[in-house]
């Protein structure tokens, strides 16, 4: 992303010049920034045997799976839905790890037709696998009994979370897997997403490390996802490298006790896609009340629910116009409903100081890559935006904007 003449430039193509071509409102992603991070956060972690599973819910698309496949990525899977378009994206089945949540007997069968590893994340689903498929090698989800995340909804370690078995039932877990045969080859756990202090993650490894120390099948020992980008300026970037040496570090001491080089794996989403992402959209009306100017926009919480949903703040910027003096407002999307504000903070709408507004100027949000179009509707019965995938100075859409006939 740059600024060349007051214009917002993004893969060295002009954001104005992308609406001209593909209309409004549209995803753009960065492919260099895409990779650039997937290699980042690879390179930052010393420990040699490592596996990144991209969690293909930040972003499902077909051409980034594609694109993240050929830098050697494995995925975590949480649906039959994203086990099948990884496997058409080109993934193998043995890169797919399924970390389901209440899971069905229908959803289990399709793992097991498809050759996956399923990551099982309580006892009664252990079972259930069990007498599906007796004798196989599983993983187990742990809930360290610690959480981290940007909201509440994204917590998913600690005692009000749905997700994982609880590190303290290990007994249970090995009656179980015995009376099926089943191995556990992996222990696993997720404690949030949105993470930029890693004090918590450390200390959710030591307890999932100690827990691993029971098991004596392992391969592998997978710690989630969770790695947070920074979405406010005044938010800084997570020092990955100094991560990624703490977490070797301590992998490292773990295999040394267990008697054996494991693989150590993650599973970033938001990380390795979140600042490739930026939405565009059209201004389409400018209104005042009493407490505030309102710019309207062509999109709603339909296509990007983050601020809506969690109260997120997502940076904007006036793509057609970067530098002028500056006007205070808010950005409003195209749903009915008055919970349809971009411009979120920690107190819910807020006015943005952005350079001067006029009719037909596009707006840019930022970090929409990560559970941005995944999270779309279409809500108000609006069509789904395209995608375009820009990389020095070329376009190339990668999903095209829904038709009328597609909402039927
Ligand atoms: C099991 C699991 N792994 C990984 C992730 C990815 O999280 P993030 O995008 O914050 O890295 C999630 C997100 O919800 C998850 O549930």
């Amino acid at each position: 992303m740059e600024t060349i003449n007051n214009k917002l430039f993004l893969g060295s193509v002009s954001a104005e010049a992308l609406i001209e071509k593909f209309g409004s409102p549209l995803y753009v992603y960065e492919e260099d920034k895409i990779i650039e991070q997937y290699n980042k956060l690879k390179d930052a972690i010393v420990y040699p045997k490592k596996k990144l599973y991209y969690a293909a819910k930040a972003n499902t698309n077909i051409e980034i799976l594609k694109l993240l496949n050929n830098e050697g990525s494995c995925i975590d899977a949480v649906s039959p839905e994203e086990i099948y378009l990884s496997k058409k994206a080109g993934f193998s089945s043995e890169k797919i790890l399924f970390t389901g949540n209440n899971t069905s007997k229908e959803d289990f069968k399709y793992c097991i037709e498809n050759d996956i590893l399923v990551n099982i994340g309580s006892l009664d689903q252990i079972e259930q696998y069990g007498k599906l498929n007796p004798n196989s090698k599983i993983s187990i989800r742990i809930n360290p009994d610690v959480g981290a995340g940007h909201h509440d909804h994204c917590i998913t370690g600690g005692p009000n979370s749905k997700f994982g078995i609880y590190f303290n039932k290990i007994d249970e877990i090995k009656q179980m897997v015995k009376k099926y045969n089943l191995m556990i080859v992996g222990i696993h756990e997720h404690i949030g997403s949105g993470i930029l202090d890693t004090s918590k993650f450390l200390l959710a490894m030591d307890v999932l490390l100690k827990t691993a120390k029971e098991f004596d099948n392992l391969e592998f020992v997978d710690f989630g996802g969770g790695i947070g980008v920074p979405y406010h300026p005044k938010e800084k970037q997570l020092d990955i490298a100094e991560f990624g040496k703490s977490i070797s570090d301590k992998f490292n001491d773990f295999c040394r006790d267990y008697g054996k080089e494991l693989y150590l794996c993650l599973e970033p989403g938001r990380y390795i896609v979140a600042e490739s992402g930026f939405l565009l959209a059209k201004v389409v009306n400018k209104k005042s009340t009493p407490n505030y100017v309102f710019a309207g926009i062509n999109t709603g919480f339909n296509h990007l629910i983050r601020p809506a949903m969690y109260g997120s703040y997502h940076h904007i910027l006036n793509a057609s116009n970067m530098e002028d003096e500056e006007e205070k407002i808010v950005v409003a999307g195209n749903v009915c409903e008055s919970g349809d504000v971009f411009t979120q903070g920690e107190n819910g709408i807020e006015e943005r100081s952005l350079p001067k507004i006029k009719i037909d100027d596009i707006l840019a949000i930022m970090q929409a890559g990560a559970y941005g179009f995944s999270m779309a509707s279409n809500y108000n019965s609006r069509r789904l935006p395209a995608e375009v995938l820009v990389k020095q100075g070329e376009s190339r859409i990668i999903r095209k904007r829904q038709k009328f006939e597609d909402l039927i």
